[in-house]
């Protein structure tokens, strides 16, 4: 309530009028007349609360999660207005199409972050392969959301209805549980990136914490079946873990960023909710994904952007000069890692049910299993753009970012057949051929660019992931 204008600027008042008695009080002139004015001051001050006050009761209707969550994103629209474009005839109508699956045998998967990067490469395969698919997604500003709506045209397209909600909107997925049995949760939903954290920490606890868990209490009391929950964890729960390649096996306890936390967290919260409520859950750890309809924030993509507008770029090594790498993954290799896990999963079990054995509660590393130097990426970068990158090398500064990533994905190859096929130089070739298409850019000598104003801007806001 302190940050509303009105509120605080009767507090101005009321600090003004108290300045004016002492000093009136001081030169023994009209106290009287001071005394009004103090006294107005605090009437205004009583009545411009009760204003405000009566003026937001919708705020008091909605769990704090929610409203947190959606107070995180200035643009995102309030549940209020999401409230009245859900529950009618015709949204169950669109909802219903969009959930049914070609064939009886199909799944019914309900994808949060449909209109993510991962989301929208995930909801398209499933739906191709004939799986009946709802997507949602609260379209945040964290990047651009034009490029969010744009894959939310793309899904429409497909056939994938992507409803406008935030996880925490409780309301809004008891009702879409009513109206459809989901079978699966494809939980992608998240605050991503590794730096951000530093800056909008509260973020990263409503995605990620408070979300996880207001998703987790539908599935666990209201769904009817309850489904089983594929969702995003991240390598980044690895943090100052120095054993390689990174096994499942290994510490997860020390993270280095809060969103590593944040996923950390999850990890623990998907266990309880495994123990007690019998849930399947199935954790998937991403390792860089990059591909087409990528994320603006991460280094390849903002290199790309940099490169093309003659940009500085930053590099990151280590005191000691090492190289920082990644395991680069390229998308279709995590979609095939998404379904297969999607397709492995266990029914739940619901809770009580100790015939049937505990619920499925599943670990994997999704990666490529071969590190590259940032520094080569952009040399792949500058090949396939045909200009040169301007660099800058700095000593990696203590921002989250860990040195090194690389994968050990037996587990996932054993359980679900995972094994990554496409080496970073071809993901990235079809990563520009992408970008080249959707932003209406020219390659070569004569390089130029259409880019928005805005596409640049949040471009610099992550350097690297
Ligand atoms: N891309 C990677 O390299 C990578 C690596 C590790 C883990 N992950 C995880 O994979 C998942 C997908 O990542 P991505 O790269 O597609 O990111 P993304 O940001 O493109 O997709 C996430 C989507 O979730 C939406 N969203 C965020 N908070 C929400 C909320 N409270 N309610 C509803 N929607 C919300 C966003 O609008 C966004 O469209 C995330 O959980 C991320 O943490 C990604
Ligand atoms: C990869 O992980 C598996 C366990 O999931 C382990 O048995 C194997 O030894 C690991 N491989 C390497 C090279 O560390």
């Amino acid at each position: 309530m302190a940050s509303a204008p009105d509120t605080s600027k009767s507090f101005k008042l009321e600090r003004h009028g108290g300045y004016l008695l002492r000093r009136i009080n001081s030169t023994k002139v009209i106290a009287a007349s001071s005394h009004l004015l103090f006294r107005a001051s605090i009437l205004a001050t009583v009545v411009l609360i009760l204003l405000f006050t009566l003026h937001y009761p919708p705020l008091l209707l909605y769990h704090s999660g929610a409203a947190a969550s959606s107070a995180a994103h200035s643009n995102h629209r309030s549940l209020l207005s999401s409230a009245v474009t859900y529950g009618g005839a015709a949204w169950e109508r669109e909802v219903r199409r969009s959930a049914t699956p070609r064939s009886p045998s199909g799944l019914t998967v309900l994808v949060t972050g449909a209109a993510g990067f991962v989301g929208t490469h995930c909801s398209l395969a499933l739906k191709k392969r004939g799986d009946g698919v709802v997507g949602l997604d609260n379209f945040n500003s964290y990047y651009n959301p034009s490029l969010k709506r744009a894959r939310q045209s793309l899904l429409s397209r497909h056939g994938v209805l992507v409803l406008d909600a935030d996880i925490n909107d409780t309301p809004l997925l008891t009702k879409l549980f009513d109206v459809v049995p989901f079978s699966h949760v494809l939980h992608l939903a998240a605050q991503a990136g590794v730096r951000y954290a530093m800056r909008n920490p509260q973020s990263y606890v409503a995605s990620n914490v408070a979300g996880l868990v207001a998703l987790f209490e539908i599935a666990a009391k209201h769904a009817d079946p309850q489904p089983a929950v594929v969702w995003a964890s991240s390598s980044s729960v690895y943090g100052l873990n120095t054993a390689t390649p990174f096994s499942e096996l290994h510490r997860t306890d020390r993270p280095a960023s809060l969103y590593a936390a944040t996923k950390k967290a999850g990890e623990a919260i998907a266990h309880t909710y495994n123990h007690i409520y019998g849930l399947s859950i199935t954790g998937l750890r991403f390792f860089t994904v990059y591909g087409p309809w990528g994320r603006p924030d991460m280094a390849y993509f903002s290199f790309t952007n940099d490169i093309i507008s003659g940009k500085p770029i930053t590099l990151f090594r280590m005191q000691d000069g090492a190289a920082v790498q990644r395991d680069f993954t390229y998308i279709d290799d995590v979609v095939k890692g998404c379904l297969g896990a999607l397709d492995t999963a266990k029914p739940s079990t619901g809770s009580g049910s100790k015939k049937r054995g505990p619920a499925q509660l599943r670990v994997y590393n999704l990666g490529n299993t071969s590190p590259v130097p940032v520094a080569k990426m952009v040399g792949i970068l500058e090949e396939l753009l045909g200009k040169k990158a301007k660099k800058n090398v700095v000593t990696l500064p203590q921002n989250g970012d860990v040195p090194y990533t690389h994968a050990n994905v037996s587990l996932a190859e054993k359980d679900f057949g995972y094994r990554p096929t496409t080496d970073l130089a071809t993901g990235l070739k079809k990563f520009v051929k992408w970008y080249v298409e959707y932003y209406g850019v020219k390659t070569g000598n004569n390089v130029h660019s259409k880019m928005k104003k805005m596409e640049e801007k949040e471009a610099e806001e992550e350097a690297s992931a």
